[in-house]
Parts: structure tokens; sequence; C-alpha cells
């Protein structure tokens, strides 16, 4: 990368308060002299342990999603406001599994990156395409609609509270990682979208990490790419020793 890295971790439906402690126990002295930026995404009933197991160290904490309303009758749902009074920085944005499990739309995405903005959070917003979209060559066409949809609206200086993550749903939880040029190419054509939505300044700074199967082993590769700016880490996440050395390898 040419930019500061960010290395994101998104723990999914795992750990539970006393395993979410640990965890980030194990990771406090193995990330402390980190370059890059480092972020733990977690579920909400770990947001407080992981506020108190981080604090005055460098590990940010952010939450896997959030609503685009800011209160009212929508039972089962948390809003952007609860997470900034809590303390949470981060959200993670239109995560494939929102997308394929729960009805999440590009104009869903939108609505909620605009509410995770005006709160104050950042937004790691994902996008990212099917394998059978990339078999049928439509991969650059379908990043950059996620990208113009999810970011309509945003102002340029608004702009600055987004990290793109660039994540091939047929790379997530599957072992099977795209190529450093597979993942830098894509990086590129979603940066070349910030420069004709914005301009070139904006796309220089934007963070866009790639996501998708990355784990201690692959992650130099990846990090050294010069349009992939970090990673958002799932699987390897979970273990502390796996994702500091991908905090090294970005650092
Ligand atoms: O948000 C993280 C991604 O979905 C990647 O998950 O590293 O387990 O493939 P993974």
């Amino acid at each position: 990368t040419l930019r500061k890295a960010v290395i994101a971790g998104n723990w999914k439906m795992n750990k539970n308060r006393a395993e979410a402690k640990a965890l980030i126990t194990d990771l406090k002295p193995l990330v402390a002299d980190a370059s890059c930026d480092v972020v733990i995404c977690v579920p909400y009933t770990n947001l407080e342990t992981a506020l108190a197991a981080t604090e005055g160290t460098n590990i940010k904490v952010g939450a896997e999603n959030c609503h685009f309303e800011k209160s009212g009758a929508f039972t089962g749902e948390i809003s952007a406001d609860m997470l900034t009074e809590m303390g949470v920085e981060y959200v993670i944005i239109g995560h494939s599994e929102r997308r394929q499990y729960f009805g999440e739309t590009d104009v869903t995405v939108n609505k909620r990156t605009k509410a995770a903005i005006a709160a104050g959070l950042n937004v790691i917003l994902c996008v990212g395409e099917m394998l059978e979209d990339r078999e049928n060559g439509i991969t650059a066409e379908l990043v950059a609609m996620q990208t113009k949809i999810a970011l309509k609206d945003v102002s340029k200086e608004e702009l600055k509270q987004v990290i793109i993550a660039y994540e091939p749903v047929w790379a997530i939880g599957t072992g099977k990682t795209a190529t450093a040029e597979q993942a830098n190419e894509v990086c590129a054509i979603i940066r070349s979208v910030i420069a004709q939505m914005y301009d070139q300044a904006a796309a220089d700074a934007m963070t866009i990490q790639y996501g998708g199967s990355m784990n201690a082993k692959n992650a130099e590769e990846l990090v050294a790419q010069p349009d992939v700016d970090g990673g958002l880490i799932g699987g390897a996440a979970l273990k502390a020793e796996d994702f500091s050395v991908i905090v090294k390898a970005a650092s």
C-alpha cells in the first residue's frame, strides 16, 4: 500500500464475553507497536467488554452493522447513536453476509452508511462480486455500482469517515483467496470510481481493504499491492497470533 493500512477483524457471530476478553488480552501486546490502524469489529453483546479491554491501547472497536433510523419501533435493531454513545468508533456496513442472508440492498447500505457517518462513526463499507458475477465478466461494473449507490449523497468531507472493503464473495470463508493481482485490480477499479465521483485527491486518500480468506500466510503479499490498504479479516481474526501476524505484515 501507498497509504497507512487499516487491519480490521470481523468476528462475525463468534465469541462470548469471556472469550472476547481473553482474545483481546492476548492480542494487546502482540499489536502494541503496529504502525497500521488496528480495529476489531465484534458482536453487539461484546462491545462493552471490548471497549473496556482495549482502553488505553491502539486497538479500536467497531460493530458489525447498525440501523439507519435514529430510534423507534424497529425491534431487534441498534442505531448508530447507540454505538457512538458507548464509545464505538467503527461500524461495518453492507457485509456480503448481510446482503445474502438479511435482505440488505444497495439502497439500505446507502441509508446505513449515511446514518453512521452522521453519528460520527467510521464506516467499513463492503462491496464485492459473487462467483457468478466474476464468471459473467461483470465484476468491475457490479463493484462500481455497489460503490456508487452506497456513497450516494455522501459529501467529500464525509468520505473521510469511509473505508471501503473489497470482498469477493467467493473468497469469504472459503479458504480461496483472491490472488494479489485480482485483489489489486478490483481495489484500483474502486479507487477510479471514487476519482470519478469525487476527485483524484479523494481517491488517493481512500483506504481500500481486501477481505476474503486473508490469513497469516497470504497477508504480506496482498497488503504489498499498491491499491490494497490493509484487510478485513474474518476467520483469522479469531486467533490473536494469526491476527497479529497480519497486523505486522501491514505495519
Ligand atoms: O469480513 C470479513 C470477511 O468476510 C472475510 O472473512 O476472512 O473468514 O474469509 P474470512
